[in-house]
């Protein structure tokens, strides 16, 4: 028996302990059933981080026996590469020089050197040879106890791709990315106890981490730096809808660099790990995107990110919801996250065959 994340669970694996819901004690999967696709995916609704699985597993057609099966996850195999290696070891750098910045700038109110930060994130980008590489290191950047360090390293690194898709000047790739790194300055006044709770915040404990932007505003407000970086640190929790905050700003009020920041902050937000919940596939993220409401990102930018992001799985092996493994082929400019995907001979549209989806990608 061993314990594997859900993240990671095969169909023909078998459950080896009834799993219930942690709140309402609800049975999710019982004992001894065999996996399928299907049931992980409840695993996943469920929020389910991991399970104890029997060493033995099931083989089921179509999945593990496919010719197309790889064996490993594609995180797997980025994460056994030579360059993810050099890549960690700067990122690790990196992060505690941002750490001891972050905390002298909060702390002592020392001058921010946003000419170190900004060397020091490109030589990170210059580690990576295309947008590909960089997507895939940072979406395994995730096993550091620093979170707020990481997801802001991460972000400024989202945001410099993010100008560069949007045909931006190096000079202006470079400031959106140090918007994205400081953005979240102010959550260092939060408290630890609140920012590291396993499980839902109360109402007073959100309105606290709400206060993060204004108090982040605050911190640089006698900086002589730029102003879309004040503003982004401000702004980044707005929504073009009037639906954000702390200022229910719409989107001619809201700076275009924070309009970058809140686009590339909830994907970072929801491709990591959280205590809450497992990491989501970039498709499901898109999926996410697409119901909670692309009105309340600007659509000049929204649908750049998501079609880029899209279009870099391109080519990618996946697993369907049903345990079926196929090929990415061609993106659906109306549905993004529902590619058509080859399976064997077959050609399955995703935004025709409602009820899959695409689960992993391999
Ligand atoms: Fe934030
Ligand atoms: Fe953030």
């Amino acid at each position: 028996m061993r314990r594997v994340y859900t993240s990671e669970l095969i169909p023909g694996m078998i459950t080896a302990e009834d799993i219930y819901h942690y709140s309402s004690n609800q049975l999710i999967l019982p004992k001894g059933l065999v996996l399928t696709g299907q049931s992980i995916t409840r695993l996943n609704d469920y929020s389910i981080i991991s399970i104890r699985v029997e060493d033995d597993t099931v083989s089921i057609p179509n999945a593990s026996t496919n010719d197309n099966y790889v064996g490993e996850t594609y995180f797997k195999q980025i994460r056994s590469s030579q360059e993810f290696t050099k890549f960690k070891k700067k990122f690790q750098e990196e992060i505690s020089e941002v750490k001891d910045h972050f905390n002298d700038v909060v702390r002592k109110n020392a001058p921010i050197d946003v000419d170190n930060l900004m060397e020091k994130s490109l030589a990170l980008i210059n580690e990576t040879h295309s947008s590909v590489d960089l997507l895939d290191m940072i979406h395994n950047m995730r096993d550091f106890d620093d979170a707020t360090y990481v997801h802001s390293l991460n972000v400024g690194l989202l945001c410099h791709l993010f100008a560069k898709w949007l045909r931006m000047s190096d000079e202006e790739a470079n400031l959106a990315m140090m918007c994205g790194l400081l953005h979240d300055i102010g959550k260092l006044m939060v408290p630890d106890a609140i920012l590291k709770k396993p499980g839902r915040l109360t109402p007073d404990e959100y309105e606290q981490v709400k206060e993060h932007p204004t108090n982040g505003y605050i911190v640089f407000l006698h900086q002589n730096i730029d102003i879309h970086i004040k503003n982004s640190a401000l702004m980044h929790h707005e929504r073009c809808d009037g639906s954000g905050y702390p200022m229910q700003l719409k989107s001619e009020q809201i700076d275009p660099f924070a309009k970058m920041v809140a686009i590339a902050d909830v994907y970072d937000a929801m491709t990591s790990v959280r205590p809450y919940r497992p990491a989501l596939c970039p498709f499901k993220v898109i999926s996410v995107f697409e119901e909670e409401g692309l009105q309340r990102y600007d659509p000049k930018y929204i649908l750049v990110f998501l079609e880029h992001i899209v279009n870099t799985y391109i080519g990618n092996t996946v697993r369907l919801s049903d345990g079926r493994i196929g090929k990415i082929v061609y993106i659906n400019k109306e549905a993004l996250s529902l590619p058509t995907v080859q399976i064997g001979e077959k050609f399955v549209d995703l935004a025709k065959e409602r009820n899959l989806t695409i689960e992993e990608i391999l």
